[in-house]
């Protein structure tokens, strides 16, 4: 069976290494550079190692391609390519649309439509099927389907495997053929009663830890007021055996789906005149908290912020990967250089952003931890400057919430 997978980023490579023990998988994807080093068995995800890549590439089980119609006489199409927000916060489905273009265009025969991309409730069945229909020439009639990905970059105790899959389709056909496709390669399939409930289900699980993260967030700030300790109260907090999830305070939230699902969800609430007001006020508070840590920064340190060597640890927007999408380091360094401090940051995994690169991580006045890296020495950060705000609440002996 041939299997093509639309974007081959940390969702779409994914499913490609797991589908490739057992089918033939196109990777497509845009990035021509993504592509080349596919084919040359380099993988640019953690979770995917390029010796089993290659292994795969010389079985000829995986190709990289980005040829469109490389897509042709695939018996399942995976769409994994971002739904991000526009510049004015809204949901941006112009990935999806281009994905649903080229299947439209150059899939000549019934293929079963997989959208693992995440995106609002209706998307399915109201946006992905009738905007392939509108590009196929011969009004092919595909499947479709829907089983929401919930990769956790970088953890190694849920793959693929063992973490539990929600499915549906828009028919029974395509309910138990998505069934089948999974099975091969998950062993806890759960399936729902439409599209709908496997998207909002997605979108809900990200809203909840986008809340409780705000919640967190906001009583870190209460409990500085009150001159206690957050964490140890979060820790007094959680020896209640149970009705209590712990989260901890942050910099901000960072990554492709925290910051970004719960827009979809309330813009999706508001075209239906629910006020997402609970979902929308998380988000502010927890954009808020870069703010919020200058300022405690800038009133902790004699003159102020002005002219000062500040160097920020990790940028990445979470321990031991490479991702900086939506990275709180991005508003922290905003905030810092408009009070006239010159920021550098320190992130050898992440080693290039925004046209800078990683400093050393010694020589400052001031550092501020944003996300530490297993790799990253305490004793070096320490070391790095005569303040050190850490904001992970990891580090002892710094300052922090
Ligand atoms: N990364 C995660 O942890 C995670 C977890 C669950 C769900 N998701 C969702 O999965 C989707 C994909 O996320 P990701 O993290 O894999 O993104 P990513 O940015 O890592 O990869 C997306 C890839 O798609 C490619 N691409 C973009 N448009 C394309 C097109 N029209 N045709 C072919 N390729 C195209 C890009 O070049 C990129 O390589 C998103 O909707 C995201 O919200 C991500």
């Amino acid at each position: 069976m041939k299997i093509s997978i639309i974007g081959q980023g940390y969702v779409g490579l994914t499913i490609a290494q797991f589908a490739a023990e057992h089918f033939d998988v196109v990777g497509f994807d845009k990035n021509i550079k993504v592509v080349h080093n596919l084919n040359q068995g380099v993988s640019h995800i953690e979770g995917v190692d390029s010796n089993s890549l290659r292994k795969l590439i010389n079985l000829g089980r995986y190709k990289a391609t980005s040829d469109e119609s490389d897509l042709k006489d695939s018996e399942v199409v995976v769409i994994a390519v971002p739904t991000p927000l526009t510049n004015e916060r809204k949901p941006d489905l112009s990935f999806i649309e281009s994905a649903c273009i080229d299947i439209g265009k150059n899939l000549q025969s019934p293929a079963l439509i997989i959208n693992e991309s995440t995106s609002y409730p209706g998307t399915l069945r109201n946006y992905i099927k009738p905007m392939i229909e509108q590009f196929s020439p011969k009004k092919v009639e595909h499947l479709y389907a829907i089983s929401p990905e919930r990769v956790d970059p970088g953890r190694t105790d849920f793959n693929q495997r063992n973490t539990p899959r929600l499915y549906a389709g828009l028919t029974l056909d395509a309910t138990k053929r998505v069934k089948d496709f999974y099975s091969y390669f998950c062993d806890s399939l759960i399936e729902v009663s439409s599209p709908e409930v496997a998207e909002a289900a997605k979108l809900f699980e990200n809203t909840f830890r986008q809340v409780n993260i705000a919640l967190v967030n906001e009583f870190a700030q209460i409990t500085h007021a009150l001159g206690i300790s957050v964490h140890e109260t979060i820790n007094a907090a959680a020896t209640k055996p149970y009705g209590f999830m712990k989260f901890s305070p942050s910099a901000g939230v960072g990554g492709h789906c925290i910051p970004i699902d719960p827009t979809y969800l309330a813009e999706v609430a508001e075209a239906h005149n629910v006020p997402a007001t609970f979902i929308r006020r998380a988000n502010e508070v927890n954009r808020e908290m870069a703010e919020y840590v200058v300022n405690r920064v800038e009133s902790e340190v004699s003159q102020g912020l002005r002219g000062k060597n500040v160097l920020i640890v990790g940028v990445a927007y979470k321990p031991n990967i490479a991702d900086t999408r939506e990275t709180a380091a991005e508003l922290v360094i905003e905030h810092l250089r408009s009070r006239g401090a010159n920021v550098a940051w320190h992130d050898d995994l992440v080693s290039e952003w925004r046209g800078e690169t990683s400093s050393p991580l010694l020589g400052a006045d001031i550092t501020i931890v944003l996300t530490k890296h297993d790799v990253v020495s305490e004793t070096q950060i320490h070391q790095s400057a005569p303040y050190v705000f850490d904001t992970t609440g990891t580090i002892i002996g710094c300052q922090g919430f």
